[in-house]
């Protein structure tokens, strides 16, 4: 069976004391299920979450990292620095950061193995801009984008990757993949991994759907059949909205 995961990417919002109120709040309304439940917030929140997590099953994750790991490389932060704060995992390939940070699967291919490296498990996000949807290149796009970032990894190392199929013109526009559409799309992901890895791999890899996740649509989308969970931004910034996400 695989994981059931969602993972709320608080991107750059909250300063650690509205952090510390939203993770309390969080943890108040966790109910113990037997779902993966991941805060992906920032750097600076690492030192005291952390301690606030202990003995929960709220995970915490990064939200980037840097393809070595140590250096001279002003500003940046290594997975081997989160390993050692008790971070379990990083997302890389966010459209965010493909798009404001000239991130490409090259480059994510080294995050991806410096991150494995330090024992992080790795959300790795792909998805189509709107354009490319409409011109029908949208499944090669996504397959290119696996291919390009994991399929250097063996088996064993697959086991530490969740994807987050997240369509760059569903984030933050409050327009939501249907449910027919990622469903679809999933399939996809799950038959490419398949032909590389053999379907027992593809069928224990989780896949997430991102992009305008509420209350009102996770239930219908978390239904899918190859929809193990979401990756959501908005929602995640309230406990109550990111509760009922969960339930869903
Ligand atoms: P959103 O963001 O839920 O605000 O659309 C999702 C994401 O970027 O991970």
């Amino acid at each position: 069976m695989r994981k059931k995961i969602v993972a709320g990417n608080w991107k750059m919002n909250k300063n650690i004391q509205q952090g510390k109120e939203l993770c309390n709040s969080i943890l108040n309304l966790l109910e113990t299920s037997n779902k993966e439940v991941i805060l992906a917030v920032p750097f600076t929140h690492f030192t005291v979450l952390a301690e606030l997590v202990k003995g929960s099953n709220l995970k915490l994750a990064a939200q980037n990292c840097h393809h070595e790991l140590s250096g001279a490389y002003t500003g940046e932060i290594s997975a081997s620095m989160f390993a050692s704060l008790g971070v379990d995992y990083v997302i890389l390939g966010h459209s965010e950061r493909r798009a404001y940070n000239n991130e490409d699967n090259d480059l994510l291919r080294k995050k991806i193995d410096t991150a494995l490296s330090q024992n992080l498990k790795v959300i790795y996000c792909c998805g189509e801009t709107l354009d490319e949807r409409n011109s029908g290149v949208h499944f090669d796009l996504v397959a290119k984008q696996i291919i390009e970032g994991v399929f250097h990894l063996n088996s064993e190392e697959m086991k530490n990757i969740v994807i987050a199929y997240e369509p760059v013109w569903a984030i933050g526009t409050g327009e939501t993949a249907t449910s027919v559409q990622v469903q679809e799309i999933h399939v996809h992901i799950r038959s490419v991994i398949a032909r590389k890895y053999g379907e027992y791999v593809a069928d224990g890899i989780s896949i997430l759907y991102g992009g305008s996740c509420k209350p009102s649509n996770a239930h219908e989308l978390f239904s899918q059949t190859d929809v193990d969970g979401g990756l959501i931004g908005g929602a995640s910034l309230n406990a109550e909205d990111f509760i009922s996400i969960i339930k869903a």
